[in-house]
């Protein structure tokens, strides 16, 4: 039975992520703020799902990283973090505004959490997952993936 590993490839990870990024962008393109009511459950959708996305970077693939390559590069985590925190605050921001009715409101905030995502997308799609990959011997990686792959939906 096929489970997506089996085949791993030298950018396994990164293909991994970047899929999930894409999954990500299209939830948030279902949102129609127009309609703050229908607009709570579709952005709360994407909430949990960029959660997880999130705590997969944090507490999966970073240790991994640090693990293989102690110090390394604890400069360039420390920003995705640091990112992570802004894109969660807007996101939540987002949230707040939409269970109060405010869809133009909450449209604006996921406006700013959106230019945050996209440059800090790029900087992992471009720079940290090719690096994890590279790092990172076949039997890790694909641990990490197992694990990921095996999570609730
Ligand atoms: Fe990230
Ligand atoms: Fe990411």
């Amino acid at each position: 039975m096929p489970n997506g590993t089996e085949n791993k490839t030298e950018s396994a990870l990164s293909e991994f992520f970047a899929r999930d990024h894409g999954a990500l962008d299209g939830l948030l393109e279902c949102v129609d703020f127009a309609d703050a009511e229908r607009a709570l459950p579709a952005l709360g959708e994407f909430h949990r799902r960029l959660e997880r996305h999130i705590v997969w970077e944090e507490d999966v693939l970073f240790p991994a990283v640090r693990r293989a390559a102690p110090g390394f590069i604890d400069g360039p985590i420390e920003v995705m973090r640091r990112e992570h925190r802004e894109i969660r605050a807007r996101k939540a921001e987002a949230l707040e505004l939409l269970r109060g009715g405010d869809g133009a409101g909450a449209r604006e905030r996921i406006g700013v959490m959106r230019s945050i995502m996209n440059e800090h997308t790029v900087k992992e799609e471009r720079v940290l997952y090719p690096f994890c990959d590279r790092l990172l011997a076949d039997a890790e990686a694909e641990r990490i993936l197992r694990l990921l792959e095996s999570s609730p939906a």
